[in-house]
């Protein structure tokens, strides 16, 4: 184990065992009117106020004031127990130790079990390890995530935004959590960094490091761009940071693009200097708008796409789109992504690419075989790639996983999403056509253990990969097939839970199957089974495969196929077995 490795465990540990000594917790004495109305008023003297909550999309409005004035520049919403407790919504009073905290809470049963749970503690309320924690992928520690946001990237730190609800593990409240990396594969979290006001959510954006100070907010100032979704529509506002990512403010000028009645859902604003300007690449409905601008704060549009262009069906709404620049063999080439928010073509939804021209105003795609996915599976989106790389693109999309819409048994209970692993984008030939290729960003293939070979030569089974086998673990296998036969292989656990990946060479089809694999009801219902990608035909395939407790990402021949679903064993898996008419040049594992 790596130095790191051990500090962490033991700081976890020690956190861990501080979280289980709920002596000092401290009864939070409150009451409840005729009108749901729940009352309390305490002095702060621990670090949390732990309300109780259960799986359901909040109602319930929270005020908390401090001598009298509301610590919220919008009142948040939250769902409070009523006859069970699915879990403790942790909120920070650490900083108001000696002072009077009032709560309110509107719409709250009058037997609700908040009258006997509410409490300050010194600890989060929950045990961070819990059986599909994520141990290489960004997940936050409390709460709902959803797309990251704000991705750039400054002396040696990944700095990661991503849309978060601190009150509840369901989708509300949106603000702009933070967290930090320097390997990309260990996050520390921070503070909020924006959180909703009057002009509404915070919704997603991204930010720029204002190197010439255009903005006039100072040389060096981040400037972020992100949508504030209220009442009079979505809108883009600016916030500005002095300390390198850790805190922003507000512009006062906000919005910087306001709403107009024809333009309401306009979001998501992906901002970079492109030769002379700064360009806003942003999703309006079913179009991509682009805006210039030489201050980040007066834009001027330029163009648009939308599905039609492309003769494209009608895939729901085009969020969280991208616009890059690549060197193709000498070439300068450039490419749109966009993430479609229906239905796309595997069931759910999909981020798509068109490759092409910017002149300058506007995006000219080049005539390729669209849709073109930039990811077959069907548990990642609105991915978008970090800003202040130069010439490579470090690509991070949102890990959706359960609990879904309706579902029963979310399968994670403090926390909801995480992050794919991040990912190296770049243009390579795939056969008939350039295609957008992806493969893991080398900084997770630095953060690995060394190799442990797997001896498997030929078809067979692998009883037990791994001795502590964590959930978390890379396996690498390269397979020559010795015929057209369908091959792959399956992970299993002593349950009988299986998933299983087959490459359909006559069909051109790589298959992932996890239907049998443990919890279901996480799975959204409109996914396509088994998950299906395009098989670009090789001599040979390499193969990588990372899973990490609740997630599989799989990587095939340098680019050529990405799949990223989510799985819910509920044993870890630990049996490999090879099938078909293959030879095995190379079966390895990986831990982290
Ligand atoms: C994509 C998205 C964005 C929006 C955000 C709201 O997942 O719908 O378009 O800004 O999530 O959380």
């Amino acid at each position: 184990m790596k130095l790191k490795t051990i500090i962490t465990s033991i700081l976890c540990l020690i956190a861990a065992a501080s979280c289980n000594d709920r002596k000092s917790d401290l009864p939070v004495q409150g009451t409840i009117d005729e009108n749901g109305l729940y009352t309390a008023t305490f002095t702060a003297s621990r670090n949390y106020l732990l309300i109780p909550s259960y799986y359901k999309r909040g109602t319930n409005k929270l005020d908390i004031q401090v001598n009298g004035t509301s610590i919220f520049e919008a009142i948040p919403v939250m769902t409070v127990a009523k006859d069970k407790v699915d879990y403790f919504v942790p909120i920070e009073i650490a900083s108001y130790k000696g002072k009077t905290v009032s709560i309110s809470i509107t719409g709250v049963d009058p037997a609700s079990l908040i009258l006997s749970q509410a409490r300050q503690s010194d600890c989060i309320g929950f045990d961070r390890e819990e059986f599909y924690r994520p141990q290489y992928h960004f997940s936050p520690e409390f709460g709902w995530n959803n797309d990251p946001n704000g991705l750039f990237y400054d002396n040696g730190v990944w700095h990661l935004g991503y849309q978060y609800n601190p009150y509840s593990v369901m989708w509300d409240n949106m603000s702009w959590g933070h967290a930090t990396s320097t390997d990309l594969v260990h996050w520390e979290n921070h503070p909020v960094i924006i959180r909703p006001d009057a002009l509404g959510n915070a919704y997603s954006g991204s930010a720029v490091i204002d190197k010439n100070n255009t903005a006039g907010f100072g040389e060096n100032a981040i400037v972020a761009l992100y949508t504030s979704a209220g009442e009079q529509g979505q809108q883009q506002s600016v916030a500005y940071s002095l300390d390198g990512g850790y805190t922003y403010t507000k512009y006062e000028g906000n919005p910087v693009i306001s709403s107009t009645p024809e333009m309401m859902t306009q979001r998501d604003p992906k901002v970079q200097w492109i030769d002379d300007k700064w360009v806003m690449a942003i999703s309006f409905d079913k179009y991509v708008r682009f805006y210039g601008s030489q201050n980040l704060l007066d834009w001027e549009f330029l163009s648009s796409i939308c599905a039609n262009d492309f003769g494209l069906p009608d895939w729901g709404t085009w969020e969280c789109p991208d616009l890059l620049k690549f060197d193709y063999n000498g070439e300068t080439k450039w490419v749109v992504t966009i993430n479609a928010d229906q239905t796309g073509p595997n069931g759910v939804r999909t981020t798509l690419y068109f490759i092409g021209q910017w002149t300058g105003r506007e995006f000219i795609a080049d005539p390729l075989p669209y849709p073109l996915l930039l990811d077959y599976g069907v548990d990642q989106y609105a991915g978008v790639t970090y800003g202040n790389t130069g010439d490579r693109h470090v690509q991070l999309a949102w890990l959706t996983s359960s609990p879904w819409p309706g579902s029963e048994t979310p399968a994670t209970k403090y926390f909801t999403g995480g992050m794919a692993l991040p990912h190296d984008i770049f243009l390579k030939d795939g056969g008939e056509h350039l295609i957008l290729a992806s493969v893991p960003a080398k900084e997770i293939y630095e953060a690995r253990q060394p190799a442990k070979e797997l001896g498997l030569r030929e078809a067979g089974t692998l009883e037990a990969m791994l001795d502590n086998n964590s959930g978390s673990y890379q396996i690498e296998l390269t397979f020559v097939p010795k015929s057209d036969e369908n091959f792959g292989f399956k992970l299993s656990n002593s349950k009988g839970e299986t998933v299983s990946y087959t490459f359909d060479q006559s069909n051109g089809e790589i298959l992932t199957d996890r239907s049998k694999c443990g919890l279901q009801d996480a799975f959204p219902k409109s996914a396509h089974c088994p998950v299906v990608a395009k098989l670009i035909k090789r001599d040979a395939y390499k193969v990588e495969l990372f899973i990490d407790r609740m997630s599989s990402e799989m990587f095939v021949n340098d680019g050529d196929c990405v799949m990223t679903n989510c799985l819910f064993p509920t044993e870890y898996l630990n049996t490999l077995e090879v099938f078909g008419d293959v030879e095995l040049i190379s079966s390895r594992i990986f831990e982290f």
